[in-house]
């Protein structure tokens, strides 16, 4: 008996597991009309996929952090935004917006590009 529950356990756990999808990521992409001390915000969305999703952010390959200026904050079960509250020539960039949960990972690009700079 033990051995049929471990047996219907374990098929339980094989299906729940192929049934969650790896997520995809929504095209996003910064504003081409970026004036110096303007904000900058994109949305990075997991349009397939099952929850828990992780999002991490990289600007130009490096780990993007909440730091002054840069405010990274999950909205919900499936997007998280990125705010660049006044952008400069530093913030030029490739940022990259990687989304996994435990069927796999997704990541998108964006080029910022402030005018003029
Ligand atoms: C931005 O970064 C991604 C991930 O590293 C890379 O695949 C893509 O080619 C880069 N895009 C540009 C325009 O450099």
């Amino acid at each position: 008996m033990a051995l049929l529950y471990a047996a219907l356990l374990l098929m339980f756990l094989i299906h729940s597991s192929i049934s969650v999808d790896a997520p995809k990521i929504g095209p996003f992409q910064f504003s081409g009309e970026l004036d110096v001390g303007m904000r900058a915000i994109v949305v990075c969305a997991a349009m397939t996929g099952e929850p828990p999703f992780h999002f991490t952010w990289f600007k130009d390959g490096h780990k993007l952090i909440d730091t002054l200026g840069v405010s990274i904050k999950k909205f919900d079960d499936f997007t998280s935004n990125l705010v660049i509250a006044k952008v400069e020539a530093d913030s030029n960039g490739n940022y990259t917006c990687k989304v996994s949960n435990s069927a796999g990972y997704d990541q998108k690009s964006a080029v910022l590009s402030v005018k003029g700079i």
